[in-house]
Formats: structure tokens, sequence, C-alpha cells
């Protein structure tokens, strides 16, 4: 199957087997997640789901939420009291034990906040994300304040990897977050313990945040090139 049609039907499938009326959402950011919130619109004007609100993990969600009629919220609104039922988002890398690598698409902050919000944490991807050892192949993300960029550097060198600063396109000079924060895409050859790496990068002051996901992911929805959508 054509990888962006896969890509619809897993997000369509974990929208249909997990998403119900009343839910507050946590929408994720990326190629796939992206259909997530087509799904719901989709759903909402049919009537056939009711009384949903969205909190968006990136402006590119969030503009597809409004131009769907998706309502949307943020989390810091004290209605929600920083609480959400579910968050589904995509993924870079999925290891077997369920732990993670984001941040492809630079909004691992508030990918992170959301999924640590949630009830429950799903994950929608291609099969092609399933790897034996976390960042073997794909660099970690880390995001850094600016100003900390030379020292966290450093001390990210120290930890094994070998960080590369994102470069933006058709734009000069570097990525920026949307909280104006750089990110370093650090390779470290594989990660033997994500949870510990997770633990020591955010300890260097300057460190916003990594990409690595140690947090429990509740359902993984995974699509294989074959068509197969398996709910895990
Ligand atoms: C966004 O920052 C990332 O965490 C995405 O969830 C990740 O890059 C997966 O995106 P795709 O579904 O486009 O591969």
């Amino acid at each position: 199957m054509d990888i962006s049609e896969l890509k619809k039907q897993i997000a369509y499938k974990a929208v249909d087997t997990l998403v119900h009326d009343n839910m507050k959402l946590g929408l994720g950011t990326g190629s796939t997640a992206v259909w997530i919130a087509h799904r719901i619109g989709e759903l909402l004007t049919a009537k056939k789901l009711n009384n949903i609100i969205a909190v968006p993990t990136s402006l590119q969600t969030q503009l597809e939420c409004e131009a769907i009629g998706i309502p949307v919220r943020s989390l810091r609104d004290p209605f929600l009291q920083g609480k959400l039922d579910l968050t589904i988002d995509g993924a870079d890398e999925i290891d077997s034990r369920r732990r993670l690598i984001k941040g492809g698409g630079g909004a691992l902050l508030r990918e992170k906040i959301c999924a640590y919000a949630s009830q429950a944490f799903a994950i929608v991807a291609d099969e092609s994300k399933l790897v034996s050892t976390l960042g073997a192949v794909f660099a970690v993300p880390v995001e850094v304040i600016p100003e900390a960029l030379y020292i966290v550097r450093k001390k990210i060198e120290k930890l094994g990897g070998k960080p590369l600063l994102r470069m933006g396109q058709k734009i000069a000079g570097p990525v920026l977050t949307e909280h104006g924060h750089m990110i370093l895409d650090v390779a470290f050859g594989g990660i033997d313990d994500p949870r510990a790496l997770e633990g020591n990068l955010k300890s260097i002051p300057g460190v916003v945040e990594s990409g690595i996901f140690t947090c429990p992911v509740t359902c993984i929805v995974i699509g294989r090139t074959s068509g197969e959508i398996e709910v895990l």
C-alpha cells in the first residue's frame, strides 16, 4: 500500500478504536498524526462523535484543527485542570519495550507535556518505525536554550553523542522551535539504556527536553506495508 494512504488508514483505525464522546484529547504532530484530526473532524461533522476538546501538540496540528473545525484549547486552560483522557501521536522510533524517539517534527516539548498529562498515550506509526535498538539510526532531538548551546554540545559529547544543530529550510540559520529554542539532533549509534540517557540529558542545564520518551505507552497502532493494521 502507498505509504501516505497507509498513514491515513493507521490514524483512522486509531480514532475509530480509541476515541469516544466527551473526550479531552492531545493531538500529536507529523504526517501520520495529522490524519487523526481529519478523522475526528469527519466523525464530528457526521455527529457520530460529540463533545471533543483537542489540545494540539504543535502549531501544525492547531492549524489543522482550526481548519477542520475541531474545538481547541490550551493545556493551560483551567477547564482542563492539566488532564487529558488520551493523547494520540506519531513516533520516529519504537523499541520492543515501547520506548520511543520523537521530535523529528520539532514538537517534542509539547508532545511530551501532553503525553504526561494523559491517562492513556497511544502511538500511530508504520512498521518502518519499529527498531530493536533506539538511536542506532535516528538521531535524538534535544531542545536547547540558545544561550546554552555551546555548553550543552560539550556535555552531550561527554555522554557519547554527536550533536548536530538542526538547520532551517528555506530560511537562513537554525530551526527555532515554537518556544524559541534550538534543536540538536544527537547521533548516539545505539542507546543501551534509554531511561538513563533521558535523565542524563534532562539534567544538563540549558536542555529543555529530549525526544527520548520512556513514559508508559498504552496502545500502539501499527500499519504494515501489506496494508494490515494491528492494534497492540
Ligand atoms: C514530531 O515532533 C514527531 O515526534 C512526530 O511524531 C514524528 O516525527 C513522527 O512523524 P511521522 O508520522 O510524520 O513520521
